[in-house]
C-alpha cells in the first residue's frame, strides 16, 4: 500500500511501522553533562556517514529529557550493544531515570561514561547538529573506537531479534533421489536428525547408569517437580511413551531411584529418591557438557537464535509443554 507523505491522510501509525520494518542494531549514547552527572540512552537511530573524516550520526527526540544536555555536550560514546545486553538497552530507554544506578563504567573521552561488554564503542567529539522535524542529528568525529566479538542486539518491528549468518550463497538443501520425496530442508528430517545425534551421544551415559531409554526420560520428568502424579507424567512423556511413562517408572522404582508418595486422590504419585536425584544431577551435568561442546560449532549468537526458534516451534505444536515448567517452577 502507497501512502503519500502530505497531510491529509498520512498516517503516522503506519509511518512509525514502515521505519520499523528496516532493522538496525541497537546502542547506548552516552555523556556527562558539565556538573557531572552521568546521561545515557537508547538509541536504533545511529549510522556511519564518513570514512574520512571518520564520521557517525544518531538522531535525538526534541521531547527526551537529554536533549539539552547532549546540545551542550562536547563529547559522546556511542556504544554497540551485544546480543546479551537486552535489559541494559531496557534500563537506558527508561525517560529520566538514574541509569547508571549500581552500574560499574569507567570514564572516557570527556570523562563521558565507558560501558562494558558492549560490540563497539566509538568516542566522539560533536562536529555538527542538524534540526531535524522533532529531532536533533547529532554528528560526531569519531576519537577512539574499540570492539570485541559478540552477536549484535537487533531491532526490528518494534521489537528486539536475533540477527544470524546466512548459509553460503548458492547452496541448495538437495532432494531425496526419489521424485517427491523428503528434502534436506523438511522440518521433521531437520528435527530428527538434529534429536537422535543429539541423543546418540547421550547412550554411553545412560549405559553407564544402567538406565533405559524410558527409564531415562521418566527420571527426567522426575526433577521437574518434588512429586509427581501420574497424569502428569503420562501428559510430560506424551509422545515419548506410549503406555503414560509405565515402563520407565517401574524400572525406576525397582531400581530404586524412584519412590511412590502419598496418594493424591486415588491417584499414584511419585517422586525421586536420593539415589535418582544424584543419578539425575551426573545426567544433567554430563548433557550439558555435551550441549556446550556441539552450540560452540555454532557461530556466535547463534545458540539463543536456535534455542528461541525451537520454543516458539513448541509453542505452536505443544502449548501444553510450558506448563510443565509452570508448575515444576511452584
Ligand atoms: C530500541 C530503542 C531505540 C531507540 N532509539 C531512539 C533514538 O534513536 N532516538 C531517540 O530520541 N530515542 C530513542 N529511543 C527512546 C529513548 O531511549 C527513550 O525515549 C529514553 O527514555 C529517553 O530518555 P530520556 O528522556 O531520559 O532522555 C529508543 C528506544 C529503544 C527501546
Amino acid at each position: 500500500m502507497l501512502t503519500q507523505g502530505s497531510s491529509p491522510g498520512f498516517d503516522s501509525t503506519e509511518f512509525r511501522k514502515a521505519l520499523g520494518s528496516f532493522a538496525t542494531g541497537v546502542t547506548i549514547i552516552t555523556t556527562r553533562t558539565a556538573d557531572g552527572t552521568p546521561l545515557g540512552m537508547t538509541v536504533s537511530s545511529f549510522n556511519s556517514v564518513s570514512l574520512e573524516p571518520p564520521l557517525v550520526l544518531w538522531s535525538l527526540a526534541n521531547s527526551s529529557l537529554s536533549l539539552p544536555a547532549f546540545r551542550a555536550a562536547d563529547y559522546w560514546i556511542v556504544h554497540v550493544l551485544g546480543i546479551d545486553q537486552e535489559s541494559l538497552s531496557g534500563r537506558f530507554a527508561k525517560r529520566g531515570e538514574d541509569k547508571f544506578a549500581g552500574l560499574e563504567h569507567d570514564d572516557g573521552v570527556g570523562s563521558a561514561p565507558l560501558l562494558r561488554g558492549c560490540s563497539a564503542r566509538f568516542q566522539c567529539r560533536t562536529a555538527f547538529q542538524y534540526e531535524g522535524g522533532d529531532h536533533v542529528i547529532f554528528v560526531g568525529e569519531v576519537l577512539a573506537f574499540d570492539r570485541e566479538d559478540h552477536a549484535p542486539l537487533v531491532f526490528h518491528g518494534g521489537r528486539y531479534a536475533h540477527a544470524t549468518r546466512r548459509d553460503a550463497p548458492g547452496i541448495q538443501p538437495r532432494s531425496a533421489h526419489l521424485e517427491g520425496s523428503f528434502g534436506e530442508d523438511f522440518l521433521g528430517y531437520l528435527l530428527g536428525r538434529s534429536h537422535f545425534q543429539f541423543f546418540a551421544q547421550m547412550q554411553p551415559l545412560l549405559a553407564r547408569e544402567a538406565l533405559s531409554d524410558e527409564a531415562f526420560h521418566v527420571l527426567s520428568t522426575l526433577t521437574l517437580k518434588p512429586q509427581l502424579p501420574q497424569t502428569e507424567l503420562a501428559t510430560a512423556t506424551a509422545g515419548i511413551a506410549t503406555d503414560g511413562g509405565q515402563a520407565g517408572i517401574r524400572a525406576l522404582l525397582a531400581s530404586g531411584h524412584a519412590r511412590h508418595c502419598e496418594e493424591i486422590g486415588d491417584e499414584p504419585c511419585y517422586a525421586l529418591t536420593d539415589t535418582g536425584k544424584a543419578c539425575a544431577l551426573r545426567l544433567v551435568a554430563a548433557a550439558k557438557n555435551i550441549e556446550r561442546e556441539l552450540l560452540a560449532r555454532l557461530g556466535p549468537g547463534e545458540a539463543p537464535v536456535l534455542k528461541s526458534l525451537l520454543n516458539r516451534l513448541i509453542g505452536a505444536i505443544d502449548p501444553a509443554a510450558a506448563q510443565l515448567w509452570e508448575r515444576g517452577a511452584a
